[in-house]
C-alpha cells in the first residue's frame, strides 16, 4: 500500500525547496523537516519514501548535522543528495574527505548503471561541493562516477547521488528522481485535485458549522484564491472579505479588482482609506518610515472595517484567514545564522495579535504555483491568477522621497503605460514582476522649443522563480526605445527614462 509521500529531511542546503517542488511536480506529496525530526514520528508517518538533502557542512567536522542513517535504513526507502550522500557513507563505513579541488558547476557524470529508460550512460549534471566520497560503505556499489569520484551508489533501498537532480541544471534530474521512486510503494496522489480536497477537509474539519472568517483581500493571487475557496466552501454568508484602497494601487486598480471580486461572488467590503494613507505619509521619506507608517494605519483601518460589519451585521467573527506559503513556514536549518532585516515586509502582519482572532492559514503546505493551479481550478481569471507581486506598501516605495499626490499620479500614469505594453507584447508573462520607480532627480530635457526639469524614471523587469534572488530581464532595444518614448511623450513630468540593470543581490528587487 502506498503511505504519505516522501519526508525531505534538510541538512541546510540552499535547494532543499527545490527538492519538494519538484516531487509535488510529479504529483507526490511530499513535505520537508528539520534533520533531526525525530525517529518515532518519522516511523508513524509512514512515509513511502525519505530523502536526506544537500548540505553546506563536512559531515567528519565537529558539529556538522547528524542524524544515524542506521536508524533510518529499513523504515522506508532512502535517497542521498549531496551531503545526504556522503552522511550514508560517513555513517555506514565508508570515507569522505575534502576534495584536492572543489567540484562546482556542471560536471560530467558517466553511468555503469543508467537510470534512464532509454540508458543513456552519460549526462552533465550541477555540483557544488568540497567534500568527495572516496570510499562506498561496505556491500554499495558504485553507479555513476566523474572523472575522479563516485557520484552515485546504491544497495538494495538506499540510493545516492553526489549532485543535484533537483536543480533544472542537472539534464534529466526528474527522471533520476523517478528511478528512486521506483524503488518505493508511492502512488501518484498530488493532483490539484487531491490537494483542494485535503484543503477542503481539513478547514472544514477546523471551522465547523457555525463559525465566520474574515479574509483580509489584496488584490494578489493569494488571497483572492484563498477568499474564493472559503467562499465556495462555506457561503458568502460566513466569509467576510474586506478590501482596503491605500490609494497606493496601480492605476484604476481598486475598480478592477472589486468588479472581478463582485463577478467571483466574494461577500466584499471594500475601505477606500486613500485620503488617511496620504495624510499619514506626509513628510515622510525614510523607506522603513513608510513601510511601518502603511503598515499601522493599515491595521487601524481594518480594525474599523471589522467593528463595523461586527455590528451593522451583528455577526461575531472567529476566524482570519491569511495566505501564508509553505516557504514561509518550513523550519529549515540555517546555514547564515541570524539574518539582518534588509526591509520590514508588510502583509497583514500584526493584524491577529491586534484582532484576537484565531488564524487559519490553509495553504501553509502550498508553494505559489500551487496555489496558482488551485485558483485555476476554482475557475479564477488567467487575469488575476497571473497578476505580478505587488509589495503591501504599494506605491509609497516606489516614490523614492516624499510621497505626494501629484508624485503618484505620474507614477501611476507611467507604470500603466509600461505595463500595457508589456501585455500588448506578451512580454508581461515572461517577468516576474515589472514596475516603475519614480527618482527624486530631476534633469533637464528639450520638448518642441522649450525646456524642460522633470523627473527622471526608472523602468525595472526581473526575472525570479521566487523573489529571493533575481536577474535583470533582457529586453530587445526595440521594446526598451518604444517604452521610453510612449513613457516621455504620455506622461507629463517625466523628462527621462533609465532602466535598471541589476540583479538581486547586490540589489533588490523593489528600489526601498
Ligand atoms: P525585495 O525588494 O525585498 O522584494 O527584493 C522581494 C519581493 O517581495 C515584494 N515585497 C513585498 N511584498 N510586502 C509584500 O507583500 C512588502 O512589504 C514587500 N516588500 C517587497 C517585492 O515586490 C518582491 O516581489
Amino acid at each position: 500500500m502506498s503511505g504519505h509521500g516522501f519526508l525531505i529531511l534538510d541538512f541546510g542546503s540552499q535547494v532543499t525547496q527545490l527538492i519538494a517542488r519538484r516531487l509535488r511536480e510529479m504529483g507526490y506529496y511530499s513535505e520537508i523537516k528539520h534533520f533531526g525530526y525525530p525517529t518515532e514520528e518519522i516511523k508513524k508517518s509512514n512515509y513511502d519514501g525519505i530523502i536526506l538533502s544537500g548540505g553546506p557542512h563536512s559531515v567528519y567536522q565537529e558539529g556538522a548535522p547528524y542524524r544515524s542513517i542506521k536508524e533510518l535504513v529499513g523504515i522506508a526507502p532512502i535517497m542521498g543528495i549531496c551531503y545526504g550522500m556522503q552522511l550514508i557513507c560517513h555513517d555506514l563505513g565508508g570515507k569522505v574527505e575534502s576534495a584536492k579541488s572543489r567540484e562546482y558547476g556542471f560536471k560530467t557524470v558517466t553511468w555503469s548503471k543508467s537510470p534512464f529508460v532509454d540508458g543513456v550512460m552519460s549526462q552533465p549534471v550541477w555540483m557544488s561541493h568540497g567534500d568527495v566520497v572516496v570510499s562506498v560503505p561496505q556491500g554499495y556499489q558504485v553507479i555513476a562516477e566523474t572523472d575522479d569520484h563516485p557520484a552515485a551508489m546504491e544497495k538494495d533501498l538506499v540510493f545516492a547521488v553526489q549532485f543535484h537532480p533537483e536543480v533544472v541544471h542537472t539534464q534529466r534530474g526528474d527522471e533520476i528522481l523517478n528511478y528512486f521512486i521506483g524503488k518505493t510503494k508511492a502512488k501518484k496522489n498530488w493532483q490539484v485535485d487531491d490537494f483542494l480536497k485535503s484543503i477542503q477537509d481539513r478547514v472544514l474539519a477546523e471551522v465547523g458549522t457555525q463559525q465566520n472568517i474574515l479574509c483580509a483581500l489584496s488584490g494578489g493571487v493569494d488571497s483572492s484564491v484563498l477568499a474564493v475557496m472559503l467562499t465556495r466552501i462555506f457561503g458568502k454568508e460566513r466569509v467576510y472579505c474586506v478590501f482596503v484602497n491605500n490609494g497606493l494601487l496601480r492605476k484604476n486598480e481598486y475598480e478592477k479588482v472589486i468588479q472581478s471580486y463582485e463577478s467571483l461572488g466574494l461577500n466584499l467590503h471594500p475601505v477606500d482609506a486613500s485620503e488617511s494613507f496620504l495624510q499619514s505619509l506626509a513628510g515622510i521619506s525614510d523607506p522603513e518610515k513608510k513601510r511601518k507608517t502603511v503598515g499601522r494605519v493599515f491595521i487601524d483601518v481594518f480594525d474599523a472595517a471589522v467593528k463595523k460589519i461586527q455590528a451593522d451585521d451583528h455577526v461575531e467573527i472567529h476566524f482570519l484567514a491569511q495566505g501564508t506559503l509553505y516557504p514561509d513556514v518550513i523550519e529549515s536549518v540555517s546555514t547564515t545564522g541570524s539574518s539582518v532585516t534588509i526591509k520590514s515586509h508588510h502583509n497583514v502582519g500584526g493584524l491577529p495579535e491586534k484582532l484576537n482572532f484565531k488564524l487559519l492559514e490553509p495553504f501553509r503546505m502550498l508553494f505559489k504555483d500551487e496555489v496558482r493551479q488551485l485558483g485555476k481550478a476554482l475557475k479564477l481569471s488567467d487575469e488575476l491568477i497571473n497578476r505580478h507581486p505587488f509589495p503591501g506598501p504599494g506605491l509609497s516605495i516606489r516614490v523614492i522621497g516624499e510621497v505626494t499626490a501629484e508624485k503618484l499620479a505620474i507614477l501611476k500614469e507611467a507604470d500603466a503605460i509600461y505595463i500595457d505594453y508589456l501585455k500588448e507584447k506578451g512580454l508581461y508573462e515572461k517577468i516576474w514582476q515589472a514596475f516603475c520607480v519614480l527618482t527624486p532627480v530631476q534633469t533637464v530635457g528639450v520638448m518642441g522649443d522649450g525646456r524642460t526639469y522633470d523627473s527622471v524614471l526608472a523602468v525595472r523587469a526581473v526575472t525570479a522563480s521566487d523573489g529571493m534572488t533575481a536577474d535583470w530581464f533582457e529586453f530587445h532595444t526595440r521594446d526598451l526605445r518604444e517604452i521610453s518614448s510612449r513613457i516621455t511623450n504620455k506622461v507629463k513630468g517625466v523628462s527621462r527614462v533609465v532602466y535598471d540593470i541589476t540583479s538581486k543581490p547586490p540589489a533588490t528587487i523593489e528600489w526601498e
